[in-house]
């Protein structure tokens, strides 16, 4: 609603300027100028604002991380359109639907709409999240899921790109990591619309269980999670993460940081063992970060999974890493200057993730 008041606003002053530019034209050259001055300052806030209320976004895969993506992004209206796309009859509308009679009562625009495997109802889509495939359960590694996951998530993706030539595709699907690299492969977009979803997950765990280490608070802490997103390929970079820019090595003994570092990377596994199945709420909001910052082309860093081209000493290979996230997808690899630790387990999760993605030769996808 904010949206469009705003829109309507700059528009009438739009047109106002360009009244009056034409009236002024043959008597008063200064004044023209002046009013062709403000349109140019205007012309760009103009085009963002319009563009900004018309983004469509669909979220594939009506489950509980779906769906709570769905719900995230709707109630912050960062799209005016989306699309929840399931292939079970009827999940997604009903989904849809149960969400849009909450758009009253929480007062967004957001426009929802569900669909059973019809993809001509995604078309134009600037962000495509994938969320398809089977959760683990109990016991069940993510890597686990690689044989019924890996056809489905192609199958999806060059669906989505018949429709949405343009779509920077956002991928949660486990095994997150080859599943990212796989959409990548399978689609041949260009790498920086192929984003993976798992650090911004991980550093939430990380900064959870330090938190509950320090006694403080979650949003004081700074702290990243990279390499794989599976129970033994994670990285917590303790060494890097601060409370308040005061580095938590100087707070915490080595033996709680080690317990706090174990803690995250089976954060997802504990959550599964408690819940009996995959976790939603901070997934689905972790991606929701990530949609966030394309949409509102924020440039945020947030650690993504994304195609190696020798940054961090790997190559072919789609791997978490810090980047910057904008309208463009992710635009730029930050380099945190790894030790020799450090870059010796992110080649140790690099072994790790290229052996499940050479998996998919064996499978027929
Ligand atoms: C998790 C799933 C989304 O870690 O991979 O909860």
């Amino acid at each position: 609603m904010y949206n469009i008041f705003c829109l309507a606003i700059r528009m009438f002053y739009f047109f106002c300027c360009l009244y009056l530019l034409f009236k002024e034209f043959k008597q008063n050259l200064l004044a023209c100028t002046y009013y062709l001055r403000l349109i140019l300052i205007f012309a760009p806030k103009f085009y963002h604002q319009t563009k900004n209320i018309k983004m469509k976004v669909t979220v594939v895969g009506a489950g509980a991380v779906g769906a709570t993506v769905a719900d995230n992004i709707a109630r912050k209206e960062l799209c005016h359109e989306l699309v929840l796309l399931d292939i079970k009859e009827g999940l997604a509308e009903g989904k849809a639907m149960d969400m849009m009679q909450m758009s009253s009562v929480l007062g967004f625009d957001t426009k929802i709409t569900g669909s059973t495997n019809d993809y001509s109802k995604t078309a134009g889509s600037d962000v495509v999240v994938i969320t398809s495939g089977i959760p683990r359960k109990p016991g069940m590694s993510r890597e686990d899921l690689i044989g019924t996951n890996a056809g489905i998530v192609k199958g999806v993706a060059e669906n989505i790109l018949q429709h949405s030539p343009d779509a920077i595709f956002v991928i949660i699907s486990n095994p997150m990591d080859t599943m990212t690299y796989l959409t990548l492969k399978a689609t041949g977009l260009p790498k920086n619309r192929v984003i993976g979803m798992g650090g911004a997950l991980d550093s939430s765990r990380f900064k959870f269980y330090l938190s509950k280490a320090l006694n403080c608070s979650q949003n004081d802490l700074n702290a990243v999670v990279i390499g794989g997103h599976g129970d033994t390929t994670m990285i917590p970079l303790t060494r890097l993460a601060t409370l308040n820019s005061n580095p938590v090595s100087n707070l915490l003994d080595a033996e709680t940081l080690k317990k706090v570092a174990a803690d995250t990377m089976v954060g997802g596994a504990t959550l599964t063992g408690l819940i009996g199945t995959s976790a939603w709420y901070a997934p689905g909001s972790s991606a929701l970060s990530v949609v966030e910052s394309i949409l509102r082309d924020e440039k945020k860093v947030i650690t993504s999974c994304v195609l190696l081209e020798g940054e961090y000493g790997q190559s072919d290979i789609c791997l978490g890493v810090p980047v910057v996230i904008g309208k463009n997808g992710w635009e730029k690899i930050i380099d945190y200057k790894l030790n020799e630790e450090e870059q010796a387990s992110f080649n140790k999760s690099a072994e790790a993730v290229r052996g499940m993605n050479e998996v998919l030769n064996t499978l027929a996808v």
